[in-house]
Protein backbone atom coordinates (compact mmCIF):
# COMPACT_ATOMS: atom_id res chain seq x y z
CA UNK A 1 0.00 0.00 0.00
CA UNK A 2 0.58 3.40 -1.05
CA UNK A 3 -0.15 6.35 0.93
CA UNK A 4 -1.01 9.65 -1.38
CA UNK A 5 -1.67 13.23 -0.79
CA UNK A 6 -1.96 15.77 -3.21
CA UNK A 7 0.10 19.10 -2.37
CA UNK A 8 0.47 22.36 -3.89
CA UNK A 9 2.47 22.10 -6.66
CA UNK A 10 5.63 23.77 -5.76
CA UNK A 11 9.14 22.46 -6.68
CA UNK A 12 10.74 19.40 -3.81
CA UNK A 13 13.94 20.47 -2.52
CA UNK A 14 15.39 16.71 -2.48
CA UNK A 15 14.73 13.46 -3.40
CA UNK A 16 13.17 12.11 -6.94
CA UNK A 17 10.69 13.78 -8.56
CA UNK A 18 8.62 12.61 -11.73
CA UNK A 19 7.51 15.45 -14.50
CA UNK A 20 4.07 14.43 -16.47
CA UNK A 21 4.55 16.40 -19.46
CA UNK A 22 2.48 17.34 -22.60
CA UNK A 23 3.76 17.30 -25.65
CA UNK A 24 1.82 20.77 -27.10
CA UNK A 25 2.44 22.51 -23.24
CA UNK A 26 6.04 23.98 -23.30
CA UNK A 27 7.86 24.83 -19.76
CA UNK A 28 5.13 26.55 -17.57
CA UNK A 29 4.66 25.71 -13.97
CA UNK A 30 6.67 23.38 -12.65
CA UNK A 31 8.56 22.51 -15.23
CA UNK A 32 9.41 25.70 -15.66
CA UNK A 33 10.85 26.15 -11.91
CA UNK A 34 12.85 23.24 -12.43
CA UNK A 35 14.44 24.81 -16.05
CA UNK A 36 15.35 28.13 -13.56
CA UNK A 37 16.67 26.16 -10.77
CA UNK A 38 18.96 23.99 -12.89
CA UNK A 39 20.04 27.30 -15.22
CA UNK A 40 18.26 25.82 -18.08
CA UNK A 41 19.54 22.20 -17.49
CA UNK A 42 15.80 20.98 -17.82
CA UNK A 43 15.47 22.52 -21.30
CA UNK A 44 19.05 20.86 -22.60
CA UNK A 45 18.16 17.24 -20.68
CA UNK A 46 15.01 17.46 -22.80
CA UNK A 47 17.16 18.19 -26.19
CA UNK A 48 19.82 15.60 -25.62
CA UNK A 49 17.04 12.96 -24.60
CA UNK A 50 15.01 14.07 -27.83
CA UNK A 51 12.03 14.08 -24.87
CA UNK A 52 9.13 15.79 -27.07
CA UNK A 53 6.25 14.88 -24.08
CA UNK A 54 5.10 12.08 -26.36
CA UNK A 55 2.71 9.60 -25.11
CA UNK A 56 5.01 6.71 -23.93
CA UNK A 57 8.38 8.78 -24.15
CA UNK A 58 10.20 8.65 -20.73
CA UNK A 59 13.80 9.73 -19.54
CA UNK A 60 15.71 9.96 -16.63
CA UNK A 61 18.25 12.71 -15.33
CA UNK A 62 20.41 11.53 -12.05
CA UNK A 63 21.65 14.13 -10.10
CA UNK A 64 20.49 17.07 -12.10
CA UNK A 65 21.11 19.20 -9.50
CA UNK A 66 18.46 21.97 -7.53
CA UNK A 67 19.38 19.19 -4.20
CA UNK A 68 17.45 16.44 -6.35
CA UNK A 69 18.31 12.93 -7.01
CA UNK A 70 16.75 12.60 -9.85
CA UNK A 71 14.44 13.83 -11.83
CA UNK A 72 12.00 11.54 -14.43
CA UNK A 73 10.22 13.00 -17.16
CA UNK A 74 7.02 11.12 -18.31
CA UNK A 75 5.82 11.95 -21.78
CA UNK A 76 1.70 12.90 -21.65
CA UNK A 77 1.09 12.78 -25.19
CA UNK A 78 -1.40 15.63 -26.94
CA UNK A 79 -3.46 17.19 -24.18
CA UNK A 80 -6.75 17.15 -26.14
CA UNK A 81 -6.15 13.52 -26.67
CA UNK A 82 -5.64 12.42 -22.83
CA UNK A 83 -7.35 10.05 -21.64
CA UNK A 84 -8.12 9.25 -17.96
CA UNK A 85 -6.34 5.66 -18.98
CA UNK A 86 -3.75 7.96 -20.13
CA UNK A 87 -3.48 9.42 -17.26
CA UNK A 88 -3.23 6.26 -15.16
CA UNK A 89 -0.54 4.65 -17.43
CA UNK A 90 1.61 7.80 -17.16
CA UNK A 91 0.82 7.75 -13.25
CA UNK A 92 2.19 4.32 -13.05
CA UNK A 93 5.27 4.76 -15.00
CA UNK A 94 6.11 7.12 -13.05
CA UNK A 95 5.97 5.47 -9.85
CA UNK A 96 7.62 2.26 -11.85
CA UNK A 97 10.40 4.78 -11.94
CA UNK A 98 10.30 5.97 -7.92
CA UNK A 99 9.98 3.28 -6.68
CA UNK A 100 13.26 2.79 -4.75
CA UNK A 101 12.88 6.49 -3.32
CA UNK A 102 12.02 7.39 -0.39
CA UNK A 103 10.72 10.53 -0.53
CA UNK A 104 9.32 10.99 -4.23
CA UNK A 105 6.77 13.39 -5.94
CA UNK A 106 5.00 13.38 -8.90
CA UNK A 107 4.69 17.21 -10.84
CA UNK A 108 1.76 16.82 -13.02
CA UNK A 109 0.56 20.80 -12.25
CA UNK A 110 -0.29 20.92 -15.98
CA UNK A 111 -3.84 18.72 -15.66
CA UNK A 112 -7.02 19.52 -13.74
CA UNK A 113 -8.39 17.29 -10.90
CA UNK A 114 -9.77 14.77 -12.29
CA UNK A 115 -7.35 13.54 -14.44
CA UNK A 116 -4.65 14.01 -11.36
CA UNK A 117 -7.21 11.42 -9.51
CA UNK A 118 -6.10 9.09 -12.33
CA UNK A 119 -2.56 9.83 -12.08
CA UNK A 120 -2.68 8.49 -8.56
CA UNK A 121 -4.67 5.79 -8.93
CA UNK A 122 -2.72 4.66 -11.84
CA UNK A 123 0.55 5.08 -9.20
CA UNK A 124 -1.44 3.25 -6.96
CA UNK A 125 -2.13 0.14 -9.13
CA UNK A 126 1.39 -0.06 -9.78
CA UNK A 127 3.28 0.25 -6.59
CA UNK A 128 1.15 -3.06 -5.38
CA UNK A 129 3.50 -6.15 -4.21
CA UNK A 130 2.03 -9.53 -2.49
CA UNK A 131 5.73 -10.20 -0.50
CA UNK A 132 4.30 -11.16 2.82
CA UNK A 133 5.86 -14.26 2.18
CA UNK A 134 9.22 -13.03 1.71
CA UNK A 135 10.46 -13.03 5.16
CA UNK A 136 14.36 -12.61 4.17
CA UNK A 137 13.95 -10.37 1.38
CA UNK A 138 17.14 -7.61 1.57
CA UNK A 139 16.47 -4.16 2.71
CA UNK A 140 17.58 -2.71 -0.87
CA UNK A 141 15.62 -4.90 -2.57
CA UNK A 142 11.90 -3.87 -1.15
CA UNK A 143 10.50 -0.83 -2.60
CA UNK A 144 11.25 2.52 -0.02
CA UNK A 145 8.15 4.54 -1.88
CA UNK A 146 5.70 4.17 0.83
CA UNK A 147 4.46 8.37 0.78
CA UNK A 148 4.00 9.89 -3.21
CA UNK A 149 3.10 13.23 -2.74
CA UNK A 150 1.38 14.68 -6.46
CA UNK A 151 1.87 18.22 -6.81
CA UNK A 152 -1.11 19.53 -8.22
CA UNK A 153 -2.89 22.65 -9.40
CA UNK A 154 -5.64 22.21 -7.22
CA UNK A 155 -4.80 19.99 -4.76
CA UNK A 156 -8.24 20.39 -2.80
CA UNK A 157 -10.37 19.57 -6.11
CA UNK A 158 -7.70 16.66 -6.57
CA UNK A 159 -8.28 15.04 -3.44
CA UNK A 160 -12.04 14.84 -3.73
CA UNK A 161 -11.74 13.59 -6.98
CA UNK A 162 -9.35 10.87 -6.11
CA UNK A 163 -11.60 9.63 -3.16
CA UNK A 164 -13.99 7.42 -5.13
CA UNK A 165 -10.39 6.14 -6.62
CA UNK A 166 -9.55 5.45 -3.76
CA UNK A 167 -11.87 2.64 -2.69
CA UNK A 168 -11.71 1.13 -6.64
CA UNK A 169 -8.03 1.00 -6.02
CA UNK A 170 -8.74 -0.93 -2.49
CA UNK A 171 -11.23 -3.16 -4.36
CA UNK A 172 -8.26 -4.15 -6.86
CA UNK A 173 -5.66 -4.78 -4.24
CA UNK A 174 -7.98 -6.69 -2.04
CA UNK A 175 -8.48 -9.10 -5.30
CA UNK A 176 -4.87 -8.99 -6.26
CA UNK A 177 -4.71 -10.39 -2.41
CA UNK A 178 -6.96 -12.87 -2.64
CA UNK A 179 -5.30 -14.01 -6.23
CA UNK A 180 -2.11 -14.36 -4.94
CA UNK A 181 -2.45 -16.51 -1.89
CA UNK A 182 -1.59 -19.88 -2.38
CA UNK A 183 -4.19 -22.81 -1.85
CA UNK A 184 -3.32 -24.37 1.05
CA UNK A 185 -3.95 -20.69 2.96
CA UNK A 186 -6.83 -19.26 0.67
CA UNK A 187 -9.17 -22.83 1.12
CA UNK A 188 -12.87 -21.93 0.46
CA UNK A 189 -13.76 -21.67 3.93
CA UNK A 190 -10.93 -19.15 3.90
CA UNK A 191 -12.02 -17.27 1.08
CA UNK A 192 -15.76 -16.88 2.32
CA UNK A 193 -14.37 -15.77 6.21
CA UNK A 194 -12.55 -12.77 4.01
CA UNK A 195 -15.67 -11.75 2.68
CA UNK A 196 -16.78 -10.55 6.20
CA UNK A 197 -14.54 -7.42 6.13
CA UNK A 198 -16.86 -6.01 3.68
CA UNK A 199 -19.67 -5.76 6.20
CA UNK A 200 -17.58 -2.48 7.65
CA UNK A 201 -18.55 -1.12 4.63
CA UNK A 202 -22.30 -1.71 4.78
CA UNK A 203 -22.59 -4.74 3.25
CA UNK A 204 -24.83 -7.65 3.90
CA UNK A 205 -22.58 -11.10 3.76
CA UNK A 206 -24.31 -14.53 3.64
CA UNK A 207 -22.48 -17.64 3.72
CA UNK A 208 -23.48 -20.36 2.65
CA UNK A 209 -22.01 -24.31 3.69
CA UNK A 210 -22.46 -27.52 2.47
CA UNK A 211 -25.90 -28.53 3.93
CA UNK A 212 -27.43 -24.99 2.74
CA UNK A 213 -26.72 -26.09 -0.58
CA UNK A 214 -27.25 -29.39 0.03
CA UNK A 215 -31.12 -27.86 0.22
CA UNK A 216 -31.00 -25.57 -2.51
CA UNK A 217 -29.91 -28.71 -4.80
CA UNK A 218 -26.63 -27.79 -5.47
CA UNK A 219 -25.29 -31.05 -7.14
CA UNK A 220 -23.39 -30.06 -10.05
CA UNK A 221 -21.52 -27.50 -7.86
CA UNK A 222 -21.24 -30.41 -4.27
CA UNK A 223 -20.13 -33.12 -7.17
CA UNK A 224 -17.02 -30.78 -7.56
CA UNK A 225 -16.25 -30.15 -4.13
CA UNK A 226 -16.69 -33.99 -3.51
CA UNK A 227 -12.97 -35.20 -3.89
CA UNK A 228 -11.75 -32.33 -1.55
CA UNK A 229 -11.59 -32.19 2.29
CA UNK A 230 -11.84 -28.55 2.48
CA UNK A 231 -15.75 -28.10 2.60
CA UNK A 232 -17.38 -25.78 0.01
CA UNK A 233 -19.12 -22.19 0.55
CA UNK A 234 -21.21 -19.85 -1.12
CA UNK A 235 -21.40 -16.52 -0.59
CA UNK A 236 -24.11 -13.46 -1.34
CA UNK A 237 -22.80 -10.09 -1.12
CA UNK A 238 -25.13 -7.34 -1.37
CA UNK A 239 -24.83 -3.77 -1.25
CA UNK A 240 -27.88 -1.71 -1.59
CA UNK A 241 -26.49 1.79 -2.70
CA UNK A 242 -29.68 2.99 -4.65
CA UNK A 243 -32.07 1.40 -1.88
CA UNK A 244 -30.29 2.51 1.06
CA UNK A 245 -27.18 5.40 0.23
CA UNK A 246 -25.98 5.48 3.16
CA UNK A 247 -24.87 1.81 3.72
CA UNK A 248 -26.64 1.37 7.55
CA UNK A 249 -27.31 -1.46 9.31
CA UNK A 250 -30.61 -1.97 8.12
CA UNK A 251 -29.62 -3.09 4.55
CA UNK A 252 -26.83 -5.01 6.43
CA UNK A 253 -29.26 -7.34 8.08
CA UNK A 254 -31.81 -7.97 5.23
CA UNK A 255 -34.59 -5.88 6.47
CA UNK A 256 -34.53 -3.58 3.02
CA UNK A 257 -35.19 -5.63 -0.22
CA UNK A 258 -33.06 -5.34 -3.35
CA UNK A 259 -34.93 -3.59 -6.17
CA UNK A 260 -33.86 -4.39 -9.61
CA UNK A 261 -30.33 -5.90 -8.67
CA UNK A 262 -27.75 -5.76 -10.58
CA UNK A 263 -25.84 -9.54 -9.78
CA UNK A 264 -21.75 -10.71 -10.61
CA UNK A 265 -20.75 -14.30 -10.06
CA UNK A 266 -17.47 -15.68 -10.04
CA UNK A 267 -16.07 -19.18 -10.17
CA UNK A 268 -14.11 -19.67 -7.20
CA UNK A 269 -12.16 -22.70 -7.29
CA UNK A 270 -9.29 -22.44 -5.09
CA UNK A 271 -7.29 -24.76 -6.30
CA UNK A 272 -7.78 -26.69 -9.54
CA UNK A 273 -6.09 -30.48 -10.09
CA UNK A 274 -8.53 -31.28 -12.87
CA UNK A 275 -9.86 -33.83 -10.17
CA UNK A 276 -9.57 -37.73 -11.47
CA UNK A 277 -9.36 -36.27 -14.89
CA UNK A 278 -5.99 -34.39 -13.86
CA UNK A 279 -4.09 -31.80 -15.36
CA UNK A 280 -0.39 -32.44 -16.08
CA UNK A 281 2.08 -31.72 -13.53
CA UNK A 282 3.67 -28.76 -15.16
CA UNK A 283 2.14 -25.37 -14.37
CA UNK A 284 -0.62 -26.72 -12.26
CA UNK A 285 0.36 -24.38 -9.30
CA UNK A 286 -1.14 -21.98 -11.63
CA UNK A 287 -4.48 -23.25 -10.65
CA UNK A 288 -3.94 -21.50 -7.44
CA UNK A 289 -5.42 -18.56 -9.34
CA UNK A 290 -8.64 -20.44 -10.58
CA UNK A 291 -10.54 -18.45 -8.15
CA UNK A 292 -9.81 -15.21 -9.72
CA UNK A 293 -13.45 -14.74 -10.92
CA UNK A 294 -14.56 -14.91 -7.55
CA UNK A 295 -11.57 -12.59 -6.63
CA UNK A 296 -13.02 -10.51 -8.65
CA UNK A 297 -16.64 -10.29 -7.46
CA UNK A 298 -15.68 -9.69 -4.11
CA UNK A 299 -13.24 -7.04 -4.69
CA UNK A 300 -15.62 -5.37 -7.25
CA UNK A 301 -18.34 -5.10 -4.36
CA UNK A 302 -15.46 -3.73 -2.07
CA UNK A 303 -14.83 -0.82 -4.66
CA UNK A 304 -19.05 -0.35 -5.39
CA UNK A 305 -19.61 -0.32 -1.20
CA UNK A 306 -16.45 1.76 -0.82
CA UNK A 307 -17.58 4.63 -2.64
CA UNK A 308 -20.84 3.94 -1.83
CA UNK A 309 -22.00 3.55 -5.81
CA UNK A 310 -26.00 4.16 -5.94
CA UNK A 311 -26.94 1.27 -7.39
CA UNK A 312 -28.26 -1.89 -5.95
CA UNK A 313 -25.67 -4.81 -6.32
CA UNK A 314 -25.04 -8.35 -5.78
CA UNK A 315 -22.52 -10.18 -5.63
CA UNK A 316 -22.14 -14.09 -5.27
CA UNK A 317 -19.06 -16.64 -5.46
CA UNK A 318 -19.21 -20.10 -5.50
CA UNK A 319 -16.12 -21.65 -3.22
CA UNK A 320 -14.63 -24.89 -3.67
CA UNK A 321 -11.82 -26.97 -4.36
CA UNK A 322 -11.45 -29.47 -7.26
CA UNK A 323 -9.40 -32.40 -6.08
CA UNK A 324 -8.80 -36.33 -7.09
CA UNK A 325 -9.53 -38.33 -4.10
CA UNK A 326 -10.99 -41.50 -3.21
CA UNK A 327 -14.37 -39.45 -2.51
CA UNK A 328 -13.91 -37.62 -5.88
CA UNK A 329 -16.82 -37.95 -8.71
CA UNK A 330 -15.72 -39.74 -11.68
CA UNK A 331 -15.70 -38.82 -15.20
CA UNK A 332 -19.27 -40.49 -16.45
CA UNK A 333 -20.92 -39.48 -12.90
CA UNK A 334 -24.28 -37.69 -13.33
CA UNK A 335 -25.78 -34.84 -11.12
CA UNK A 336 -28.22 -33.30 -10.87
CA UNK A 337 -27.74 -29.39 -10.87
CA UNK A 338 -29.89 -26.57 -8.92
CA UNK A 339 -32.07 -25.73 -12.06
CA UNK A 340 -33.20 -29.56 -12.33
CA UNK A 341 -31.26 -30.19 -15.13
CA UNK A 342 -28.78 -33.06 -15.00
CA UNK A 343 -25.40 -33.30 -16.31
CA UNK A 344 -23.08 -35.94 -17.60
CA UNK A 345 -19.98 -34.90 -16.34
CA UNK A 346 -17.85 -36.42 -18.73
CA UNK A 347 -14.35 -34.67 -17.74
CA UNK A 348 -14.09 -33.33 -14.11
CA UNK A 349 -11.63 -30.95 -15.26
CA UNK A 350 -14.19 -28.43 -16.63
CA UNK A 351 -15.71 -28.28 -12.96
CA UNK A 352 -16.37 -24.35 -13.21
CA UNK A 353 -19.20 -24.42 -15.45
CA UNK A 354 -20.38 -26.51 -12.94
CA UNK A 355 -19.96 -24.44 -10.18
CA UNK A 356 -21.01 -21.80 -12.06
CA UNK A 357 -24.47 -23.03 -13.17
CA UNK A 358 -25.80 -23.74 -9.45
CA UNK A 359 -25.29 -20.23 -8.58
CA UNK A 360 -26.31 -18.60 -11.93
CA UNK A 361 -29.33 -20.79 -11.07
CA UNK A 362 -30.10 -19.50 -7.78
CA UNK A 363 -29.13 -15.85 -8.55
CA UNK A 364 -31.03 -14.99 -11.40
CA UNK A 365 -34.01 -16.91 -9.24
CA UNK A 366 -33.55 -15.48 -6.20
CA UNK A 367 -33.03 -12.20 -7.14
CA UNK A 368 -34.33 -11.41 -10.70
CA UNK A 369 -31.75 -8.91 -12.00
CA UNK A 370 -31.63 -6.42 -14.38
CA UNK A 371 -28.68 -8.14 -15.77
CA UNK A 372 -25.86 -10.81 -14.40
CA UNK A 373 -22.75 -10.61 -15.34
CA UNK A 374 -20.31 -13.59 -14.86
CA UNK A 375 -16.24 -13.74 -14.46
CA UNK A 376 -14.70 -17.32 -14.39
CA UNK A 377 -10.98 -18.28 -15.25
CA UNK A 378 -12.81 -21.00 -17.40
CA UNK A 379 -10.48 -22.09 -19.93
CA UNK A 380 -7.20 -22.93 -21.56
CA UNK A 381 -8.79 -22.20 -25.24
CA UNK A 382 -9.57 -18.79 -24.60
CA UNK A 383 -5.73 -18.25 -24.29
CA UNK A 384 -5.49 -20.31 -27.37
CA UNK A 385 -8.00 -17.47 -28.89
CA UNK A 386 -7.58 -14.51 -27.35
CA UNK A 387 -3.82 -14.68 -25.59
CA UNK A 388 -3.38 -12.35 -22.15
CA UNK A 389 -4.92 -9.45 -24.06
CA UNK A 390 -8.37 -9.40 -23.89
CA UNK A 391 -11.11 -11.67 -22.01
CA UNK A 392 -14.01 -13.47 -23.92
CA UNK A 393 -17.19 -11.70 -23.41
CA UNK A 394 -20.38 -13.46 -24.48
CA UNK A 395 -23.47 -11.82 -23.77
CA UNK A 396 -27.25 -12.86 -24.64
CA UNK A 397 -27.97 -8.50 -24.97
CA UNK A 398 -26.56 -6.57 -27.57
CA UNK A 399 -26.69 -3.23 -25.13
CA UNK A 400 -25.08 -4.99 -22.13
CA UNK A 401 -22.82 -6.02 -24.50
CA UNK A 402 -21.94 -2.82 -26.24
CA UNK A 403 -22.19 -1.44 -22.00
CA UNK A 404 -19.14 -3.83 -21.04
CA UNK A 405 -17.55 -3.14 -24.42
CA UNK A 406 -17.40 0.53 -24.40
CA UNK A 407 -16.33 0.02 -20.74
CA UNK A 408 -13.23 -2.03 -21.69
CA UNK A 409 -11.80 0.22 -24.14
CA UNK A 410 -12.10 3.11 -21.12
CA UNK A 411 -10.68 1.35 -18.98
CA UNK A 412 -7.71 -0.52 -20.95
CA UNK A 413 -9.18 -4.39 -19.43
CA UNK A 414 -9.88 -5.23 -23.06
CA UNK A 415 -12.76 -7.81 -24.09
CA UNK A 416 -13.21 -9.36 -27.47
CA UNK A 417 -16.95 -10.70 -28.34
CA UNK A 418 -17.35 -14.03 -29.14
CA UNK A 419 -20.11 -15.59 -30.69
CA UNK A 420 -22.69 -18.07 -28.58
CA UNK A 421 -25.06 -20.08 -31.21
CA UNK A 422 -27.82 -23.52 -31.83
CA UNK A 423 -25.04 -25.36 -33.95
CA UNK A 424 -22.41 -24.90 -30.55
CA UNK A 425 -25.06 -25.46 -28.12
CA UNK A 426 -25.66 -28.95 -29.90
CA UNK A 427 -22.48 -29.72 -29.01
CA UNK A 428 -22.80 -30.70 -25.53
CA UNK A 429 -26.22 -32.24 -26.13
CA UNK A 430 -25.81 -35.72 -24.56
CA UNK A 431 -27.15 -39.07 -24.73
CA UNK A 432 -27.96 -40.34 -21.03
CA UNK A 433 -28.61 -36.80 -19.44
CA UNK A 434 -29.82 -33.32 -20.34
CA UNK A 435 -26.13 -32.36 -21.12
CA UNK A 436 -22.86 -33.08 -21.25
CA UNK A 437 -19.91 -30.64 -19.44
CA UNK A 438 -17.67 -30.87 -22.81
CA UNK A 439 -18.23 -30.65 -26.32
CA UNK A 440 -17.02 -33.49 -28.46
CA UNK A 441 -13.48 -32.76 -29.18
CA UNK A 442 -11.44 -29.05 -28.15
CA UNK A 443 -12.97 -27.57 -31.29
CA UNK A 444 -14.44 -23.72 -30.10
CA UNK A 445 -13.63 -25.02 -26.35
CA UNK A 446 -14.37 -21.27 -24.63
CA UNK A 447 -17.88 -21.09 -26.51
CA UNK A 448 -19.25 -24.69 -25.66
CA UNK A 449 -18.40 -24.19 -22.09
CA UNK A 450 -20.00 -20.61 -22.59
CA UNK A 451 -22.91 -22.47 -24.20
CA UNK A 452 -22.96 -24.57 -21.15
CA UNK A 453 -23.42 -21.79 -18.79
CA UNK A 454 -26.25 -20.56 -21.07
CA UNK A 455 -28.45 -23.76 -20.39
CA UNK A 456 -28.30 -22.24 -16.68
CA UNK A 457 -29.80 -18.55 -17.44
CA UNK A 458 -33.05 -17.63 -18.49
CA UNK A 459 -34.57 -14.84 -20.06
CA UNK A 460 -32.29 -12.31 -17.93
CA UNK A 461 -29.97 -10.09 -19.70
CA UNK A 462 -26.64 -12.19 -19.24
CA UNK A 463 -22.71 -11.96 -20.13
CA UNK A 464 -20.08 -14.09 -19.47
CA UNK A 465 -16.34 -12.82 -18.97
CA UNK A 466 -13.87 -15.98 -19.24
CA UNK A 467 -10.92 -14.31 -17.86
CA UNK A 468 -8.29 -17.16 -18.13
CA UNK A 469 -6.06 -14.78 -19.88
CA UNK A 470 -6.04 -12.19 -18.05
CA UNK A 471 -6.43 -12.73 -14.20
CA UNK A 472 -2.60 -13.58 -14.05
CA UNK A 473 0.57 -11.82 -15.96
CA UNK A 474 3.68 -13.05 -16.06
CA UNK A 475 5.44 -9.97 -16.63
CA UNK A 476 5.07 -6.19 -15.70
CA UNK A 477 2.34 -4.37 -16.96
CA UNK A 478 1.06 -1.33 -17.49
CA UNK A 479 -0.69 -0.46 -14.44
CA UNK A 480 -0.06 -3.44 -12.57
CA UNK A 481 3.05 -5.61 -11.74
CA UNK A 482 3.44 -8.91 -12.54
CA UNK A 483 1.56 -11.63 -10.63
CA UNK A 484 -2.28 -11.22 -10.08
CA UNK A 485 -4.35 -8.31 -11.70
CA UNK A 486 -6.99 -7.37 -10.36
CA UNK A 487 -8.70 -8.10 -14.36
CA UNK A 488 -12.30 -6.81 -14.27
CA UNK A 489 -12.84 -4.77 -11.23
CA UNK A 490 -12.17 -1.23 -12.91
CA UNK A 491 -14.18 -2.58 -15.64
CA UNK A 492 -16.98 -4.16 -13.97
CA UNK A 493 -17.34 -0.74 -12.09
CA UNK A 494 -17.07 1.87 -14.86
CA UNK A 495 -19.94 -0.67 -16.17
CA UNK A 496 -21.94 0.78 -13.29
CA UNK A 497 -20.34 4.23 -13.05
CA UNK A 498 -21.65 4.96 -16.84
CA UNK A 499 -25.15 3.21 -17.15
CA UNK A 500 -26.68 1.67 -13.56
CA UNK A 501 -26.18 4.62 -10.89
CA UNK A 502 -28.94 7.38 -10.87
N1 LIG B 1 -9.33 -23.59 -14.71
C1 LIG B 1 -9.27 -24.25 -15.96
C2 LIG B 1 -9.04 -23.29 -17.12
C3 LIG B 1 -7.70 -22.59 -17.14
C4 LIG B 1 -6.65 -23.12 -17.85
C5 LIG B 1 -7.54 -21.38 -16.52
C6 LIG B 1 -5.44 -22.46 -17.88
C7 LIG B 1 -6.33 -20.71 -16.55
C8 LIG B 1 -5.28 -21.25 -17.25
C9 LIG B 1 -10.57 -24.99 -16.21
O1 LIG B 1 -11.19 -25.51 -15.09
C10 LIG B 1 -10.24 -26.16 -17.07
O2 LIG B 1 -9.53 -27.02 -16.62
N2 LIG B 1 -10.74 -26.17 -18.31
C11 LIG B 1 -10.44 -27.21 -19.21
C12 LIG B 1 -11.72 -27.58 -19.92
C13 LIG B 1 -11.62 -28.85 -20.71
C14 LIG B 1 -11.47 -30.04 -19.79
C15 LIG B 1 -12.87 -28.99 -21.54
C16 LIG B 1 -9.38 -26.71 -20.19
O3 LIG B 1 -9.41 -25.52 -20.52
O4 LIG B 1 -8.53 -27.47 -20.57
MN1 LIG C 1 -10.45 -27.42 -14.56
ZN1 LIG D 1 -10.83 -24.55 -13.32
Amino acid sequence: MIDIAFTRAELPKSGALALLLGEDGGLTGLAAALDAALDGGLGRAMAAAAFKGKRGQSATLLAPGAGLDRVVLVGLGKSAELTAHQAEIAGAKAVAALMRDEAAAIGADGLGAAMLAHVALGARLRRYRFDKYRTTMKEEQKPKLVKLRILAGDEAAAGTAYQPLAALAAGVELTRDLVSEPANVLFPAEMADRTKALRTLGVKVEIFDRRDMEKLGFGALLGVAMGSDCEPRMVVMSWLGASDPEGTSKAKKGKIAPKDPIVFVGKGVTFDTGGISIKPAGGMEDMKWDMAGAGTVIGLMAALAGRKAKVDAIGLVGLVENMPSGTAQRPGDVVKSASGQTIEVLNTDAEGRLVLADVLWYAQDRFKPRFMVDLATLTGAIIVALGNENAGLFANDEALAQNLLDAAKATGEGLWRMPLGEAYDKMIDCDIADMKNIGGGRAGGSITAAQFLQRFVNKVPWAHLDIAGMAWAGKDGAVAPKGATGFGVRLLDRLVADHYEH
